[in-house]
């Protein structure tokens, strides 16, 4: 099928691809098919409460999901013959713990071998986000769709049963926030739609229509008619060591705080900010690079090409490498985007807390796995976006993965009154489990299973 011009109908698109949901409570169920006829079962089970990107009006919906294969999971579902399956992306096809993923995900063997799932071994078929209004709505869809599993034969990773818990969101922090204390779910993409240069159009995200920055695919023959209107999700569980991130702003503040004639306490919140590119209420350094400034909490019209020396944002901080917005790239072109539809899991850390698994589910969406993904993800580990500073190359200061090979951990703060030289950063993030999902279209899910 080839690339078409005409704008998507929302009523075929799974919802959390066009906008983020407001439901408190969500859970996300990882599993394994075993059969052919058990997979597809499961899927018309659940598939009345698949959820559109159509809006619902006042009709809010009490409970919903979403449903992700991976392309193992889709293999074993899908009708398509061995010649229409290799028209996936090789990156889909060979999943995040391939030698090719991990040169840009630099997890390591070390830390996949202890991957809850998603590795050799553990593979992922189908991966169910379950959003509910409440605890009850949230349960009863959760348990339709643990009911469909179990007729179906399916593996469950992380099942209660196990003793180990679901990855589920209680809005235990709170809402939009994240672990580490910051404001999260601040700048997407617009997803507006028809312009094919612009890596915030919804033709980046979507397959099936024509985007030259990320080039979402595939589009021809028997692979494109499957995977038009879905879009990919990264799902990835990331552990967040709450502990040794308050460890190293309390140590570190403690000695910048006379340098720079602060409170120990403003000290704190300085390098919490240094190390995002945001401060923890959400506004920008680059428009308040002194304090936070509550009433810029959510503001995103800012770029960083007018900070050459980092002295507002330092070049390594993460949002700014997560999307320089207007820096001078390496390579020609704008800086790739991503749909993030993740949430904290986990309870807040205290000193009850402190041994209990917490971090952030990670919903990565887009059109492709290794020109928006995986090119941010090098990016985080290396920061080789941008020739500007070519003495201060680094990691990512928040999330990079410090066990990488050759790895650069330093990281530089410039100040007016000298640059803050920290010598090592610590691992704040570590990776518990990836699977590369497709969101495939309603029309699509609905094929599976007649
Ligand atoms: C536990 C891990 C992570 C933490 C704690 C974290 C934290 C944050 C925070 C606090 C923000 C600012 C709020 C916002 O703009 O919504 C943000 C923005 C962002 N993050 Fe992360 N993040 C994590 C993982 C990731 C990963 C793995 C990626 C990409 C592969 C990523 C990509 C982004 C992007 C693209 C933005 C928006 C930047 C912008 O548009 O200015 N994050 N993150």
């Amino acid at each position: 099928m080839p690339v078409s011009n005409s704008q998507p109908d929302r009523n075929n698109v799974q919802g959390m691809i066009m906008r983020g949901y407001t439901h408190p409570w969500s859970c996300h169920l990882i599993f394994k098919f075993a059969t052919q006829p058990g997979a597809k079962g499961f899927i018309k089970a659940i598939l009345p409460y698949v959820q559109s990107a159509a809006d619902w009006g006042d009709d809010k919906p009490e409970m919903m999901l979403n449903i992700g294969l991976t392309f193992t999971g889709l293999k074993v579902v899908s009708k398509l013959t061995t010649s229409d399956l290799a028209g996936f992306p090789p990156t889909f096809k060979q999943g995040p713990a391939s030698a090719g993923s991990q040169q840009s995900l630099n997890d390591g063997k070390s830390n996949i071998d202890t991957w809850v799932f998603g590795q050799t071994g553990k593979q992922v078929d189908c991966v169910v986000h379950v959003y509910g209004m409440d605890e009850p709505a949230l349960n009863k869809l959760v348990k339709i769709v643990a009911d469909a599993a179990v007729a179906g034969g399916l593996t469950e990773y992380l099942p209660i049963a196990n003793g180990t818990k679901r990855l589920e969101e209680y809005a235990t922090v709170p809402r939009n926030s994240i672990h580490f204390g910051y404001l999260d779910g601040i700048d997407q993409p617009a997803l507006n739609w028809g312009n094919p240069d612009d890596p915030a159009d919804l033709s980046a995200f979507l397959i099936g229509y024509p985007n030259n920055t990320s080039q979402p695919g595939p589009s021809q023959g028997n692979a494109g008619v499957f995977a038009k209107d879905g879009c990919y999700n990264a799902f990835r569980m990331l552990y967040q060591d709450v502990d040794t991130f308050d460890n190293f702003l309390d140590t570190n503040a403690k000695e910048i705080a006379p340098k720079l004639g602060l409170s120990i306490a403003d000290a704190t919140e300085w390098m919490a900010a240094k190390l995002n590119g945001r401060w923890r209420d959400g506004s920008p350094l680059e428009l308040t690079p002194d304090k936070p400034n509550p009433e810029l909490s959510h503001a995103t019209a800012f770029g960083y090409s007018g900070d050459t020396t980092g002295m507002k944002c330092p070049f390594s901080a993460h949002n700014r490498v997560a999307n320089p917005r207007d820096e001078v790239l390496s390579e020609p072109g704008l800086p790739p985007r991503l749909i993030r539809r993740g949430m904290a899991y986990g309870q807040p850390f205290n000193s009850k807390t402190a041994s209990e698994d917490r971090g952030l589910i990670g919903l990565f969406l887009c059109g492709s796995l290794s020109n928006q993904f995986e090119l941010l993800y090098s990016w985080i580990n290396t920061t080789n976006f941008s020739n500007i500073f070519p003495n201060q190359q680094g990691q990512d200061a928040l999330i990079a993965n410090r066990s990488m090979p050759g790895a650069d951990t330093s990281f530089t703060i410039p100040t007016s009154k000298g640059p803050v030289e920290i010598e090592s950063l610590p691992q704040f993030v570590v990776t518990r489990g990836t699977a590369y999902c497709l969101l495939p279209s309603i029309s699509t899910l609905k094929s599976i299973v007649e």
